[in-house]
């Protein structure tokens, strides 16, 4: 949807994420973080004094799975919600073949980049993979509740699935705060929910002509 004269210097926006995908994104963000320091802090003697923020070793070994619940169920409804937005096509494969010129800026060169490009796809499946290592190894290694199921064997296997998993999810959110950052006003699209028509015809062409023909449709 396009709002016109909507930004400060009174230019057209388009509108990329609602209130709900904000939110949904924000808490999702949020609990990452949250579980990043606890399992860091639990990981290693020597990032133990990250238990500070959670109120000391014991609160923190209780709070991390129901944090982790928290960052499960949210990323789950993200992620049925931008799901069809992240399925591969012709286009995103050619892209990827082509990644020579995405890395030297010639976008020129490229084709038309839908709402989401090829990395942007492929960081979404790492994401969605590593979430349902976490749940069912967390599920596992949760002493309090479930571990007393499972022989030992099996819960030694869970920890180091789980710890590996965290290990690539902490190392895709570094690439996504990276892409995010590099792109300027891709925060504030997950910020405001809205981007400039520049931005749109710029990074992603094939999406920016959709939302105009469907702007220009009779309502
Ligand atoms: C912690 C700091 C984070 C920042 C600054 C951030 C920033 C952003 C931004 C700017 C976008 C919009 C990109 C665009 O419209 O092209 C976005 C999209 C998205 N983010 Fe994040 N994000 C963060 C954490 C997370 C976490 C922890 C997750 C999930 C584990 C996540 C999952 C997503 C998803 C699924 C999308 C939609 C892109 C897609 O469907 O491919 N983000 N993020």
């Amino acid at each position: 949807m396009i709002l016109p004269g909507a930004s400060l210097e009174g230019e057209d926006l388009i509108v990329r994420y609602t209130p709900n995908d904000r939110s949904n994104h924000w808490i999702t963000a949020i609990s990452f973080v949250l579980l990043a320091l606890s399992g860091l802090a639990m990981f290693h003697p020597a990032m133990f004094w990250l238990s500070a923020l959670f109120g000391g070793g014991q609160w923190m070994r209780i709070l991390h799975p129901f944090i982790g619940l928290v960052m499960f169920v949210s990323f789950g409804l993200l992620a049925l919600r931008f799901w069809h937005h992240n399925l591969m096509d012709r286009e995103d494969w050619q892209w990827l073949r082509q990644i020579d010129d995405v890395l030297n800026n010639r976008e020129e060169n490229l084709p038309e980049i839908g709402r989401y490009n090829a990395g942007q796809k492929m960081l979404f499946v790492a994401l969605v993979g590593c979430m349902i290592l976490l749940i069912l190894s967390g599920i596992v290694i949760w002493r309090r509740y479930f571990s007393f199921y499972f022989p030992i064997e099996i819960i030694r296997l869970a920890a180091l699935v789980h710890a590996v998993a965290a290990f690539v999810l902490i190392m895709s959110i570094i690439v996504h705060i990276y892409a995010a950052l590099w792109i300027k006003g891709s925060i504030g699209a997950m910020v405001r929910g809205t981007v400039t028509l520049g931005w749109a015809r710029k990074h992603h062409p094939r999406w920016f002509r959709e939302v105009i023909r469907a702007d220009r449709r009779p309502r």
